[in-house]
């Protein structure tokens, strides 16, 4: 239990000390890419395809959305509360020909509508897990997956698990390892 409480305070030190101003401010975490294997694992674990819309909450440059609509063929949306990163997020899916079906919206993930998602992609603070949890219970269909990086949803069994070994993800974390959780929406 020790290693994930350490990576967790690894996470919140490295961000803060390389975080823009206004990324600080925002309560679900500060902004760290995810490495591309890692996006490329997060979306193989969701089974993304043609037919999904996936929301990224907390979207950053937004390359989740970006992956899933310039490699799989998805749709989606991605939502941050870092206004540049929206932007940059816009700018980047228009240079790649994918504007159409990945966009970024500036707004507080915790306003945000999820309830449109086939697949929701998280990678946030520890801390706010079992606030998103009960958000995500409470809006998404029966059958949506959701696919963590690194801190898993309390209380909630998994439906898959993977430990990947990344160098890239040692500045954030202190560790040469992303963590990744799949979890489905139960029938109501
Ligand atoms: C760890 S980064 C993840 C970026 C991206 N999802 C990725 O995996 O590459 C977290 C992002 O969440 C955003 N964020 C933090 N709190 C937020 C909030 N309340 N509403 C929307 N975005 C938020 C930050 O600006 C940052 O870009």
């Amino acid at each position: 239990m020790i290693r994930p409480f350490l990576a967790a305070l690894a996470f919140v030190g490295a961000t803060m000390l390389c975080a823009p101003v206004s990324a600080q401010h925002a309560d679900a975490g500060p902004y760290v890419p995810t490495p591309q294997s890692i996006v490329d694992a997060m979306l193989l674990m969701g089974k993304v395809g043609p037919k999904d819309f996936v929301i990224d909450l907390g979207s950053g440059d937004g390359r989740i959305v970006r992956t899933a609509a310039a490699r799989l063929g998805a749709s989606g949306v991605g939502v941050d509360i870092n206004e540049k990163l929206v932007k940059l997020a816009n700018d980047e899916a228009a240079k790649e020909g994918v504007a159409q079906r990945a966009r970024f919206v500036n707004q507080d993930l915790w306003t945000f509508d999820t309830s449109k998602a086939t697949v929701v992609t998280v990678y946030l603070l520890p801390s706010i897990m079992p606030r998103l949890k009960q958000k995500l219970l409470a809006e998404l269909k029966p059958g949506t997956r959701i696919v963590v990086h690194d801190y898993p949803l309390p209380d909630w069994k998994h439906e898959d698990y993977m430990a990947l070994h990344e160098p890239l993800k040692r500045q954030a974390h202190g560790l040469d390892t992303a963590y990744l959780y799949l979890y489905v929406v139960p029938p109501r």
